[in-house]
């Protein structure tokens, strides 16, 4: 959703605002804004389109002072507009305001305040809270802050600033996230680390109706009026992790990413033949032993991770596993008993309905394992124990890094459970956990000769739509492989269970349709895949098979083959992901499209 920053110290604040929004770009890139106070005047600067864009039309720089807040929007309510674009004020420019989050009853408010004769210039919600402070303002911004939250319904994460008192910035959040950033002699709001990063790696995160009071030597959290104490946590991602580091796109320096990502996230969890969770998960190995049920809760490429644990969690622990997306889950009325666990997958670990989701299943008395990639998330915060993805930050708004590195966590926890519910022998654990640890390497060789994928690309760039299809474990890497390619490229494209095509999505192959098929070997449904293939050339589609290495007989029957290293049956789907990612990728490219933003999309879905 929107990206908030902003600034108080001794520094120009625009330079920075502008970086810092920088990386907070995947969170919308509708329309951006920067507000300073400098010489008892509010300055601003707002436009639509990306910020590269603005930033041709409008002169941030300009913006003098050593305070400010910033705003890049994806809209909610009120159209992608100038006027709708943030910062908002009140009807005199005092107060300043920056909002991620939906006011739900921001008509009421409105109403009121108009009745009031307040002056409207956006069709936004977020307009009602300067003009609410407005309201309450009696000379202390910090109690008007708290009383306008009052009459406030909704979610939010807020910045204000006021002319009358221009060294404080007020932040406060309710159901969106905002993390504090402590410099020396500058301090920081953010919705996300990597904005703040450059700057600081220590961080609050304020938890809902806290309200922070900034200077730049000062911070203060209070609660109910009430100044409490809140833990400082230390960031140990590197700032270069934030930054594109000579490649084009975010997208493509993650894909590349990966085998360092996979590898962090192994380090010091495989150990004496097994998986070593001691330091990190706390649930005994009795309450483990004794699950009878998990629900995997998630959204977007989280829920194909899940669907593929659930495929490794059923094959090799034998415990019976269900997976929901996150939406439904929370407005059902969910069958959970004290032996079910209940496993939040999320990367950013603040997606709304992912949340709503734990809290559901934590009122149902179910212990919740999250596995997460943003530390100190609101998800990971809830959870009763969380597993950590070492992906790093993740500014790509399609999900690759993270998706990859579920898949490993996955992995091990599977192990773990199968060790605990002693469903697999010894050797056959070590044969798992030594194809797992050539997994970074074999990724490695993959992502070195992209020749053939960038080749696949053009046959992909003037069509219009497309079919994957996978089977078992890589089933889910078909609904992966759609939804990466429609969301950078704008191809339709459907992800479907290879044999279930005979049902419906065989009547739309034809000569144009490209239908990318994983077929790699294994001793289940390989042979079965091979026939689905025929199925396809019959009818005289394209095929684009993703196959293991040495498999001969594929190379017949497809029109092109991108062949993976050979490995377990299990761990395939983490690598046959990559050459979907990477078409994915070239697709945009080769359209001539932003595969970092892509229309309509955010990275962090915030608001239901
Ligand atoms: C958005 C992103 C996706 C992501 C999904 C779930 O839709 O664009 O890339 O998979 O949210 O996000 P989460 O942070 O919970 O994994």
């Amino acid at each position: 959703m929107c990206g908030i920053i902003g600034y108080v110290g001794n520094k120009k604040a625009s330079p920075i605002l502008f970086e810092g929004l920088k990386k907070l770009e995947y969170r919308g890139y509708d329309s951006a804004g920067i507000c300073t106070i400098s010489e008892n005047k509010t300055l601003v600067e707002k436009d639509i389109g990306k910020l590269d864009e603005i930033k041709k039309k409008v002169d941030f720089n300009s913006l003098k002072g050593n305070i400010g807040l910033s705003h890049c929007r994806w809209a909610t309510h009120g159209k992608v507009t100038k006027e709708n674009a943030h910062p908002h004020f009140d009807c005199k420019n005092r107060i300043s305001i920056v909002h991620n989050g939906i006011i739900e009853n921001f008509q009421e408010l409105k109403d009121y305040l108009i009745k009031k004769d307040h002056k409207f210039r956006s069709g936004t919600d977020t307009e009602v809270i300067a003009h609410l402070i407005e309201e309450n303002y009696k000379g202390n911004i910090e109690n008007a802050v708290r009383n306008s939250l009052k009459k406030i319904e909704g979610s939010y994460s807020l910045g204000v600033m006021c002319l009358d008192e221009p060294d404080k910035l007020i932040a406060t959040r309710n159901e969106s996230p905002l993390i504090i950033g402590l410099g020396k002699d500058e301090n920081f709001i953010a919705s996300d680390v990597p904005a703040i990063l450059k700057h600081t790696n220590k961080v609050i995160y304020l938890e809902n109706h806290e309200i922070a009071v900034l200077t730049k030597n000062d911070v203060k959290i209070k609660l109910d009026k009430k100044k409490i104490k809140k833990t400082i946590h230390k960031i140990d991602w590197d700032s270069e992790l934030a930054e594109k580091t000579g490649y084009k796109h975010f997208m493509l320096k993650e894909i590349h990413e990966q085998p360092r990502a996979i590898t962090e996230t192994l380090n010091g969890r495989l150990d004496h033949g097994g998986v070593d969770f001691r330091k990190e998960l706390k649930f005994s190995e009795k309450y483990l032993k004794n699950l009878d049920r998990i629900i995997i809760v998630a959204c977007g490429t989280s829920w194909h991770a899940a669907l593929a644990g659930e495929f490794m969690l059923e094959e090799l622990a034998k415990i019976p596993v269900e997976v929901e997306y996150a939406s439904e889950f929370r407005y059902r009325r969910p069958i959970i008993d004290k032996n079910t666990l209940v496993i939040a997958i999320s990367q950013s670990g603040e997606t709304a309905d992912t949340l709503a989701a734990i809290r559901e299943a934590k009122n149902r008395n179910a212990k919740i394992l999250s596995i997460v990639n943003s530390k100190g998330s609101s998800i990971a915060r809830e959870s009763d124990s969380v597993l950590y993805t070492y992906a790093g930050p993740e500014i790509g708004v399609a999900s690759t890094k993270a998706f990859t590195t579920q898949l490993i966590v996955l992995y091990l926890f599977t192990l773990l459970m199968s060790s605990v519910r002693k469903s697999l022998k010894k050797d056959v654990m070590k044969g798992l956990i030594e194809n797992l640890r050539k997994i970074p390497l074999e990724m490695e060789a993959m992502l070195n000769d992209t020749k053939s994928i960038k080749k696949i690309a053009e046959i992909y760039k003037e069509k219009d739509h497309a079919l994957f299809l996978g089977r078992g474990v890589n089933f889910p890497l078909a609904l992966e492989g759609a939804l990466k390619l429609k969301e950078v490229s704008y191809i339709h494209a459907e992800g479907y269970p290879a044999a279930e095509m005979k049902h419906g999505p065989i009547a739309l192959i034809d000569k144009k349709m490209p239908v990318m098929v994983i077929a790699t070997k294994d001793v289940y449904t390989y042979k079965k895949v091979l026939g689905n293939i025929q199925e396809v050339k019959a009818r005289g589609g394209i095929v684009i098979a993703i196959a293991t290495e040495g498999d001969k007989q594929i190379g017949k029957i497809s029109d092109c083959v991108i062949y993976i290293p050979k490995t377990l049956y299990i761990l395939s789907s983490i690598l046959a992901v990559v050459p979907m990612q990477l078409l994915a990728y070239y697709v945009a490219r080769d359209r001539k499209l932003d595969p970092d933003k892509p229309r309509n999309l955010s990275k962090s879905v915030t608001v239901e």
